[in-house]
C-alpha cells in the first residue's frame, strides 16, 4: 500500500455568497402573525431577511455562491477534486445537493457529498476538506453551506418564522504547501443528541420545523464558547489572537454572549465581532460564509486576518475553527 504524500494542511483561496433578492422586513411578518418589530429586533436581532421564490432551488443557491467563489480565487471549476454541501434543507433525501452542484459549475464527475450537521454544517465540512486535502484524497475543494429554510417554516408560529431564511455561501479551499501558509486550523466538534428534540421537523402530518427556542437558547450561550476556546487552543493561539469572531447568526444576543465570554477570557476588545443576522436572519449552514463574505465586502474582514468560526444547531451539533482570510 502507498499514500499520498501529506501536504502542511489547507487554506482557503476564495470566498462567495448569494442571497434571493426578495426581502422580508418585520412589518411585513406583522401582517400575518402576532408580532412586533421591536420584539424581534430586541429579542434576536434581526430588521429583515431574503426569502427565495418557487423557482429558485437550494442547487441553485448553491451553484451561485459557489462561481463566486471560483471567480474571487480565480479558479477553474475543471480543478475542482470534490464539491462537498452543507444543508439541512433539501426537499427530499434522495438525490443529494453536492453532486447537481458540481455538474451546475462544470465539475461533474468530481467527488460530492452532503453533510447535515443543520447550522453547524459548514465548520464541519470545513473541517473535513481540510483534512481530506492535508491526507492527500483531494487537492481543490469546494465547500458550500446552502439553505432554503423557507420550504421547512411554519408561516404560522411566530416564534420561528421570524428568525429563518435562505442563502448560500461558499469557500475554496486548497492545500497550503509550507507551514507558515497552513490556513485552516484543527476542528474542534461534538454533539448532544440527548438534546435532540429541541430542535426538529415535525411528523409528516405538517412536516414543518419546530424548535424549544429557550433550551436551545441555554445550551447556546453555555456550551458553545468552550468549543471555540478550545478551537483557539487546538491552533496553537490564544484568544488574544483573534481578530474577528463569526460565530451561527443564530440570534445576535448568542452571538453578544459568546463574544463576552470570550473576552472574559482573553479576547481583545477591538475583536470584530460579526452581526450579519441583522439583514440576513439566521440562514443555518450558509450563516457563516455569508457573513465571512459580507464583512470582507464591507472591510471589517481583511486578508491575512485570523479568523474564529463556530456554528451550532440541530442535531445537537458544534464545530469551530480557526481560520486565515484569503
Ligand atoms: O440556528 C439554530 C440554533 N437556534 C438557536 O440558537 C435559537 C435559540 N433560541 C432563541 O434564539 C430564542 O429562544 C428565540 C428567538 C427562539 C425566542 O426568544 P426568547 O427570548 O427565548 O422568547 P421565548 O421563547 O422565551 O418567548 C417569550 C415570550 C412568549 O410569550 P409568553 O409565554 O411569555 O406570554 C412567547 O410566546 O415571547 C413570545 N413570543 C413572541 N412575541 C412576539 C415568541 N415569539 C414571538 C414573536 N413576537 N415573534
Amino acid at each position: 500500500m502507498r499514500l499520498a504524500t501529506p501536504v502542511a494542511g489547507a487554506r482557503i483561496l476564495g470566498l462567495g455568497s448569494v442571497q434571493p433578492e426578495q426581502v422580508v422586513t418585520n412589518a411585513d411578518l406583522e401582517k400575518r402573525v402576532e408580532t412586533d418589530d421591536a420584539w424581534i429586533r430586541s429579542r434576536v436581532g434581526i430588521a429583515e431577511r431574503r426569502i427565495a421564490d418557487a423557482e429558485t432551488s437550494l442547487p441553485d443557491m448553491a451553484i451561485e455562491s459557489g462561481k463566486a467563489a471560483l471567480k474571487d480565487a480565480g479558479f477553474d471549476p475543471a480543478g475542482l477534486d470534490a464539491v462537498i454541501v452543507a444543508t439541512c434543507t433539501m426537499p427530499n433525501p434522495i438525490p443529494n445537493a453536492a453532486a447537481q452542484v458540481a455538474t451546475g459549475l462544470g465539475a461533474n464527475g468530481v467527488a460530492a457529498f452532503d453533510v447535515n450537521a443543520a447550522c453547524a454544517g459548514f465548520c464541519y465540512a470545513l473541517g473535513v476538506a481540510s483534512d481530506m486535502i492535508r491526507a492527500g484524497s483531494a487537492q481543490h475543494v469546494l465547500v458550500i453551506g446552502a439553505e432554503k429554510l423557507s420550504d421547512w417554516v411554519d408561516w404560522d408560529d411566530r416564534s420561528t418564522c421570524i428568525i429563518f431564511a435562505d442563502a448560500a455561501g461558499a469557500a475554496l479551499v486548497g492545500p497550503a504547501d509550507a507551514d507558515d501558509q497552513v490556513g485552516i486550523g484543527p476542528v474542534s466538534w461534538g454533539s448532544a443528541g440527548d438534546l435532540a428534540s429541541t430542535i426538529r421537523i415535525l411528523g409528516e402530518s405538517t412536516n414543518k420545523l419546530h424548535q424549544e427556542g429557550q433550551s436551545v437558547f441555554r445550551w447556546a450561550t453555555t456550551a458553545i464558547a468552550p468549543v471555540a476556546l478550545d478551537a483557539v487552543e487546538r491552533a496553537g493561539l490564544t484568544p488574544a489572537d483573534i481578530d474577528v469572531l463569526i460565530p451561527h447568526q443564530a440570534n445576535l444576543r448568542i452571538v453578544e454572549a459568546i463574544a463576552k465570554k470570550l473576552r472574559r477570557h482573553g479576547a481583545r476588545e477591538d475583536m470584530v465581532v460579526a452581526d450579519d443576522i441583522v439583514y440576513s436572519g439566521n440562514t443555518s449552514s450558509a450563516s457563516i460564509p455569508m457573513a465571512l463574505d459580507h464583512m470582507r465586502a464591507a472591510g471589517r474582514v481583511r486578508s491575512g486576518d485570523v479568523l474564529l468560526l463556530v456554528g451550532f444547531g440541530a442535531g445537537l451539533s458544534y464545530a469551530g475553527q480557526v481560520v486565515v482570510c484569503p
